[in-house]
């Protein structure tokens, strides 16, 4: 099938070059030139496992092609995928400028039948603006309307998007219940029926609920984030350890085990956002959401967790102290540092008088772009964080490792030569990676997050309790 794809950021690349690999013609534009020179020249804008390799595959095969060009793109497919980026606005709504800059070139140059998916996260009642736009430019031009907008929300993880957009739990279709809606409904069953293993993938629905499942489906994520979060808080205060509980409370099927992970709290970009435009939503159809009001300010408070400890162990003021941190990105395998937790400890350890030296195996490019960002008007700030190659170069004469990403490079490090390259054996663990007895062992101080403060049982026999 003829697809375009509009956006070249993670949801478009990952959509293109997945739809391609299954034999469709795919044409992706942007208004980003930058971008479609990199896409042209081999390279990818972003990094994501897997797909620099399934786009020049499918780039070597003729299936895939990057372009400016918008007119060619409208003309190229018979289904055109939105995939711009929504960015909140000052307000924390959506910013749906670009999704409705897409709709108005659909509408200036279509000709012929046109499914519009929409596939950015947008607010219930998107499709609908989306729609207006290209009747409106129809109207201009004497066309009569002939597509149909569907909504198909994208569930994909950062770092695992092209396994998940391969292998989806479900996909969730919207079309409009008329003549155009019924059409397009076949032709995306179409494209979709080679994604649908051992049972049907596909959950089809009104337009308004698939748009409203995608934020239901972030909103619920985060808020069993935000509670395990508060949970291992209370857990630190009254001795119980939170990996126990997790386990206690997952294996009921009712729970289960995924996203109970306690930690310094949720990035990227959906969480954060997805959760301040329900918010925004409701508020402006005269609805308070109370729990995700909650679940939006635990987490803000959760990414200064880390600062807590260290503070309460070392003293407020840093300053001399440095800091070995271990991970930047939001999370593993990407090098995204959107809304990242790593923002404000490192902020907050440099305001405190302290140095860091930071080490993300795929982040540090972002991570100086984002924090120049950060810190543009105190330079001299800026100069206290440096970045290393390699974890181990951190360590070295640091007072304290501090991890903030759980990238696997991370979860068994060499405990003894840790200890012989900090100043003090000390670690503040943000993302639960080590075993508490095991460390104490070592005669390592460590803090994680909801977990158990064990007396140090160091090789020489001495035992000291942890403050
Ligand atoms: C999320 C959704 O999972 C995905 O379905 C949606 O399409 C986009 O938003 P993503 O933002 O890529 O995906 O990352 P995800 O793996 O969900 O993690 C988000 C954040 O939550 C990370 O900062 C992660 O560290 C944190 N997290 C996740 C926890 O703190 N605990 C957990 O148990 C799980």
């Amino acid at each position: 099938m003829k697809i375009t794809i509009i956006g070249t950021g993670y949801v478009g690349l990952v959509t293109g070059a997945c739809l391609a690999e299954i034999g469709n013609d795919v044409f992706c534009v942007d208004v980003d030139a930058r971008k479609i020179e990199i896409l042209n020249s081999g390279g990818v804008p972003i990094h994501e496992p897997g797909l620099q390799e399934l786009i020049a595959r499918n780039r070597a095969a003729g299936r895939i092609q990057f372009s400016t060009d918008v007119e060619a793109s409208v003309a190229h497919g018979d289904i055109q995928f939105i995939a711009v980026g929504t960015p909140p606005d000052e307000d924390g709504s959506a910013d749906l400028s670009h999704v409705l800059d897409a709709a108005y070139s659909i509408g200036k140059h279509m000709t012929g039948f046109k499914v519009v998916v929409d596939k950015s996260t947008v607010p219930v009642g998107t499709a609908q603006r989306v729609g207006e736009v290209i009747r409106e430019q129809l109207d201009a031009r004497g066309v009569a309307a002939n597509f149909s907008i569907v909504s198909n929300p994208e569930f994909l993880k950062e770092g695992a998007a092209v396994d998940d957009f391969m292998r989806p739990d479900r996909i969730v279709i919207g079309c409009d219940d008329d003549r155009h809606g019924a059409k397009a409904r076949e032709m995306i069953k179409r494209l979709y029926a080679p994604f649908n293993r051992n049972h049907e993938r596909m959950l089809y629905m009104d337009v308004r609920s698939a748009e409203f499942t995608k934020y239901a489906a972030n909103a619920m994520l985060a808020t069993r984030i935000s509670f395990m979060n508060e949970m291992a808080n209370l857990a630190d205060r009254v001795g119980a350890d939170i990996e126990a509980v997790r386990r206690g409370i997952g294996s009921d099927p009712r729970i289960g085990y995924d996203f109970l992970y306690a930690g310094c709290g949720y990035g990227g970009s959906c969480f954060p956002k997805d959760v301040q435009a329900l918010i925004r939503t409701a508020a402006e159809s005269g609805q308070h959401l109370h729990i995700l009001e909650s679940v939006e300010r635990v987490n803000e408070q959760q990414k200064q967790v880390l600062v807590g400890k260290i503070v309460k162990r070392l003293g407020e003021d840093l300053t001399g102290r440095r800091f070995a941190v271990w991970g930047l990105a939001f999370k593993p395998n990407t090098d995204d540092m959107r809304a990242a937790s790593s923002r404000v400890l490192v902020a907050a350890l440099l305001a405190r008088g302290a140095s860091v030296v930071a080490h993300d195996p795929v982040a540090m490019g972002e991570a100086r772009r984002v924090f120049a960002i950060d810190f543009a008007d105190q330079p001299e700030v800026l100069e206290r964080l440096s970045y290393v190659d390699e974890p181990r170069q951190a360590v070295a004469g640091a007072d304290a490792l501090v991890i903030v990403t759980e990238w696997k490079a991370f979860k068994s490090p060499d405990f003894s030569y840790l200890k012989t390259q900090l100043k003090t054996p000390l670690i503040f663990d943000g993302r639960n990676l080590y075993d508490p007895p095991t460390l104490a062992e070592q005669g390592i101080e460590y803090y994680g997050i909801g977990r158990p403060e064990i007396a140090l049982t160091t090789l020489e026999g001495n035992a000291d309790v942890i403050a």
